[in-house]
């Protein structure tokens, strides 16, 4: 027998690792949805979403605190390491206009499309390299192989981080993802404020020294800009973007390149599409963003009282909007849940948000998937799954959805 939506607790490990079920529920039955175990307004319709995070005037962004918890707040040990780093600001995500556009207008320059266009020759690059170190090999751990060293490295390079500090960087950057996860052990907790402050003081020496001698690299650009005849960031509020730079672009890119080849090996008909003619390969990548959504929710707060699709919303409550439910609406895509490289409107997916938010790091993820896809294309072919290991696992996040791991096998090409 069906669930009572009632009876779905949506924060559940289970269902935040496989919400597909639930949020198909949530479309069909309630698409604006208030949980009485969470008293969270959960919105999953396409439409809908929409409409909420085009309105950045009635639904505000500014959910940091949220995020702390609590336990976290009362912990006096954590306490004395953070007071060791620098005062968090928010900047982007976390962030209304005008502030929020401030920040934005003064970071967007190192990532519009004609700036991420210059990257081509070194994504290429980066992409054979990766591969040439398991290619022979005819099977390789996707996830360690190429998944996450290649966004990982894309931002080090961009912030101009030397290749001896890359595993570090690794870890400062999954400490920034990770400071704020939910039913982390205490230990972890103090571990990962220690590596954030680790990684402020690291950046901010190169902050400073950009200031006084600045490059031509991005993180140049980052602490110097100065549009608009507005003032450049000082410390704190650059160290904040450069999390957020972290946050929001490496586990997210890394989901994408993972379930976008458990796709391909799960699809053999739609690899042999794209390697025919690919030309699809752009397509191919827009399809990937659309059914794996790596940012599957994020949070609003309504600012006044307010109706949404015909329910009543009380000021100062707390939405979760559903990009991944949005992007398997079967009122805008048909056969939702189908991987087709050649869906015609995919214009319509919007893995990376709407509106004011819309993801800084889009034209730089776009690049980096493309680029990189047809290279793993002309260089690999007849992707395949080992046995046992066929059906793809994800992290219980709460608001990032990515798989666990993921091990393939292939044929060589060139
Ligand atoms: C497949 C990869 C990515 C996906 C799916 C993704 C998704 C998103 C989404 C949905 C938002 C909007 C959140 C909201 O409305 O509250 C967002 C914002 C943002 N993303 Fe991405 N992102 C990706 C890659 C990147 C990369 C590579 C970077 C930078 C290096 C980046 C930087 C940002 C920043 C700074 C924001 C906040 C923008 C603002 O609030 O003004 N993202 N991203």
């Amino acid at each position: 027998m069906a669930n009572l939506l009632t009876d779905i607790k949506p924060f559940d490990p289970e269902v935040l690792a496989c919400p597909y079920k639930f949020n198909q529920q949530l479309r069909a039955e309630a698409p604006v949805y208030h949980c009485p175990h969470t008293g969270v307004y959960f919105v999953s319709t396409h439409n809908l979403v929409v409409e909420v995070a085009k309105n950045e005037k009635l639904f505000s962004n500014k959910f940091a605190l949220m995020q702390s918890g609590e336990r976290q707040e009362r912990d006096e040990e954590l306490h004395d390491i953070r007071k060791q780093g620098f005062p968090s600001v928010e900047t982007m995500l976390t962030q209304d206009p005008p502030e929020q556009r401030r920040y934005r207008s003064l970071c967007q320059k190192p990532f519009s499309v004609s700036s991420v266009a210059r990257l081509e020759p070194y994504i290429t690059g980066l992409a054979n390299e990766l591969i040439d170190a398991f290619i022979d090999n005819g099977e390789c751990n996707w996830m360690s192989a190429f998944a996450v060293p290649m966004p990982v490295r894309m931002i080090a390079y961009i912030l101009g981080v030397p290749i001896d500090d890359l595993d570090l960087f690794k870890e400062w950057s999954d400490a920034s993802v990770y400071q704020f996860a939910a039913g982390q052990e205490r230990q972890e907790l103090l571990r990962t404020a220690q590596l954030v402050v680790d990684f402020q003081h690291y950046f901010a020496k190169k902050i400073e020294e950009r200031k006084v001698t600045p490059t031509d690299d991005v993180l140049s650009d980052i602490v110097n800009s100065s549009a608009d005849g507005q003032k450049p960031m000082d410390v704190p509020e650059c160290l904040s973007v450069i999390s957020q730079l972290l946050v929001a672009g490496n586990e997210t890119t890394t989901s994408t390149f993972a379930e976008g080849m458990h796709l391909l090996a799960t699809h053999p008909e739609q690899l042999a599409k794209v390697q025919k003619d690919p030309s699809l390969v752009p397509n191919m990548v827009e399809e990937m963003l659309r059914l794996s959504t790596p940012t599957t929710q994020m949070w609003r707060i309504a600012k006044e009282d307010t109706v949404l699709g015909g329910v009543e919303i009380p000021a100062g409550s707390t939405l979760m909007i559903k990009f991944g439910s949005a992007n398997r609406d079967e009122l805008v895509f048909d056969q939702s849940a189908n991987f087709d490289v050649t869906r015609d409107n995919l214009k319509s997916q919007i893995a990376f948000g709407q509106g004011v938010h819309h993801c800084l790091g889009a034209p730089l993820a776009r690049q980096e998937l493309i680029v990189s896809w047809r290279v793993i294309l002309e260089r690999m072919t007849n992707f395949t799954l080992p046995a046992g290991e066929e059906e793809l696992k994800f992290l219980p996040s709460l608001l990032l959805h990515g798989p666990v791991d993921l091990n393939i096998e292939f044929e060589k090409r060139v």
